[in-house]
């Protein structure tokens, strides 16, 4: 039954917590599935994290990202081939949204250059959820838990919001209420991955 959905929405949005219940809840039923996130906890994925925590070169950033995904989805193919249902914590879109939103005055159309940028080396999801709340409320949420890094002021998440929005009218997305009870939530992300088949 190998599927490969990922869940995505800006920092606050209840994605980690909903994607770890989700996974404990396909164990429990017996379904053979892995749960990875991004950046990664390799090499790559520290530099990755470093870069985000000391606000570095958008450029930089970028790359970085990308060649984390790119390696990371060597491992997420043979999960796939071995049949599993992965489930992934942030992947491209973050890349197209985040970094989107850093590069904004850098180039014309950075969400375009970026797609470009990993197109034949990585692997499409079968499903993507997009966890939708408003800037103002993530802010409330994350503020209580912990210090916050420089992506995690109102005026930015407010541009990777509108990025995530523009990039998400595909078939591919589902697009959730993200202030919906948290069991909903999982229930929702459940059922649709049997409905994918
Ligand atoms: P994440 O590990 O989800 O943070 P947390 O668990 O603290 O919510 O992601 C860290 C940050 O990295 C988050 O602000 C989003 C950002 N990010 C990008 O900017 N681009 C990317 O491609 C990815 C995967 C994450």
């Amino acid at each position: 039954m190998e599927k490969f959905v990922t869940f995505e929405g800006i920092d606050g949005c209840g994605k980690s917590t909903i994607s770890k219940l989700l996974y404990k809840k396909l164990l429990n039923e017996g379904i053979d599935a892995v749960l990875t996130f991004e950046p990664t906890n390799t090499e790559i994925g520290k530099f990755v994290k470093k870069c985000i925590k000391t606000n570095s070169d958008p450029y930089l950033t970028s790359f970085s990202f990308i060649t984390d995904r790119i390696l990371h989805c060597k491992k997420i193919s043979k999960w796939l081939v071995d049949g599993k249902i992965v489930i992934c914590d942030r992947y491209a879109e973050s890349t197209y949204a985040y970094q989107g939103a850093q590069l904004e005055n850098e180039i014309k159309n950075p969400i375009k250059w970026l797609k470009e940028m990993s197109k034949n080396q990585i692997i499409i999801p079968d499903r993507t959820y997009l966890f939708l709340i408003s800037p103002e409320k993530s802010l409330e949420r994350i503020q209580k838990r912990k210090e916050l890094i420089p992506f995690e002021k109102k005026a930015f998440l407010q541009k990777v919001h509108k990025n995530y929005l523009k990039i998400s009218n595909g078939k591919r997305f589902l697009k959730l209420d993200a202030t919906k009870k948290i069991d909903d939530l999982v229930k929702i992300c459940y059922n649709d991955i049997h409905y994918l088949g």
